[in-house]
């Protein structure tokens, strides 16, 4: 059992305190104080064991022990910035190239997702020499400055968009301006990017860059209709950008059929900047951006260092490789396959007893479920998906979150150890709190005529 410092109410008090209020809390109004995790489970100050279905960064499992001795062992031998000449930086560069297509074969390890994405802001602008970027609506790309401007789940509720960021239409084909029952909603949607495009130049503008998320996760938990990057792709090369594929949350294996997200879209597609961070240190501060050979040129070209003074060191390459090691030899990426099917069948059964589950979005252990108040209309269910949060945090000790522009998508990105049991303990638990919700509009319903 972990030693306390301070007891939960202390501890509240000390953060409500010092820690600055724009830093929230899961579950605000009775937080959660965590002392210790193992897999896919959180314990609580009481040893009381949450399921965590929200902790994607740990990816391979809270401190799995693989990974926690090759930190400790790497600590205790060296730890130094990467100007000096070491085998981890290389070893991790070339087994992460090895789950790459060949054509991104150079690397930049970084501290954090954001730091990921503002470098491939940079090395894209040098290496079209042009400013201007498309991206998608409702997308985050981090916390910096630069990635506001480009994230337009911020910058709408701040200072708003700048002349040189555009945004193209999300291409969710449950909610969005093209459907399900659209012919072609891959080609329809990147030509959405085509005619964003051909109006940048109208401005006499030129694009350096598209940036999206393999998977877009605060845009609801999308799945990109197939052909759409290969098309976008297209587009955004013939009009001198390049396509950044942000998959800070979705690589390494999360999507179970593949090793990184934007494989989704076919073999034959292959973006030309790939960022990638949360999952890869399983909650070690490390990142990467990965990129081709003409685009590092180009960067290296401008005459000026990168140097990144933690990026690279050989304690955040050791645990990187242990992560890559635990991913292969616990067939993880399988598992995910396997869960992610497996709960895709339990949600689909749930839809087909709840009306108020308007879509179900499975791609291994990435998962949404939409909650609507209305099938027709699709009218978010904001309300319901917090209370279904709450529920199974107070009854079940589940720990969910919600994603998506109305925030009524039930998301799944578990530690990639979680079990078939884990998913039926969920959707069971999902099934009696939804049951509870319909019996209870049932009653009203009845008392009302
Ligand atoms: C898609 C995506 N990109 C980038 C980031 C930024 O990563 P970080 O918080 O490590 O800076 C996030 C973080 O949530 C993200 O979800």
């Amino acid at each position: 059992m972990a030693e306390e410092k301070f007891t939960k109410e202390e501890t509240l008090a000390m953060r409500l305190r010092l820690i600055g209020q724009s830093c929230r809390l899961f579950y605000k109004e009775d937080p959660v104080k965590i002392v210790r995790a193992r897999g896919q489970y959180l314990f609580d100050e009481n040893g009381k064991r949450y399921l965590d279905c929200i902790s994607n960064v740990q990816h391979v499992g809270h401190c799995h022990p693989t990974v926690t001795k090759a930190a400790a062992a790497q600590m205790d031998l060296l730890n130094i910035n990467s100007r000096f000449l070491n085998d981890n930086i290389v070893l991790y560069a070339a087994r992460l190239a090895a789950t790459l297509p060949e054509k991104l074969c150079v690397f930049y390890f970084v501290n954090s997702g954001s730091e990921a994405n503002d470098l491939a802001l940079r090395l894209a602008q040098q290496y079209t020499q042009n400013q201007d970027v498309v991206v998608l609506d409702h997308a985050y790309h981090g916390h910096l400055m630069s990635l506001i401007d480009i994230s337009p789940y911020k910058f709408r509720k701040l200072a708003g968009q700048k002349d040189w960021v555009h945004v193209a239409p999300l291409p969710d084909i449950y909610r969005g301006i093209y459907r399900e029952d659209h012919p072609n909603p891959g080609q329809a949607y990147a030509d959405t990017v085509k005619d964003l495009i051909e109006e940048i130049h109208r401005k006499g503008r030129k694009i350096s860059a598209f940036f999206a998320e393999s998977l877009p996760s605060v845009g609801g938990q999308i799945l990109l209709p197939q052909g759409y990057s290969n098309k976008v792709a297209e587009y955004v090369r013939s009009a001198g950008g390049v396509f950044v594929a942000d998959e800070v949350q979705t690589g390494f294996g999360r999507v179970g059929s593949h090793f990184w997200g934007f494989q989704l879209q076919g073999e034959n597609f292959c973006p030309d900047i790939v960022t990638m961070g949360k999952p890869m240190g399983n909650g070690h501060p490390v990142a990467c951006v990965a990129t081709t050979a003409e685009i590092a040129e180009a960067f290296t070209a401008n005459g000026v260092e990168y140097f990144n003074t933690f990026g690279g060191n050989p304690v955040s390459c050791a645990i990187g490789l242990a992560v890559l090691d635990v991913i292969e030899e616990e067939d993880l990426r399988g598992n995910a396959l396997r869960v992610g099917e497996h709960l895709q069948v339990l949600l689909k059964k749930l839809q087909a007893r709840h009306e108020v589950i308007g879509d179900v979005r499975v791609a291994g252990l990435f998962a949404g479920v939409e909650l609507v108040t209305d099938r027709q209309k699709r009218t978010p269910a904001t309300n319901l998906a917090a209370l279904v949060v709450k529920r199974l945090k107070e009854e079940d000790r589940i720990c969910m979150s919600t994603d998506g522009p109305w925030d009524n998508v039930l998301k799944f990105k578990p530690p990639m150890c979680f079990s078939v049991e884990d998913a039926d303990l969920v959707v069971t638990c999902m099934d009696r709190i939804l049951s509870d919700n319909k019996a209870s509009h049932l009653k009203l319903e009845n008392e009302d005529s």
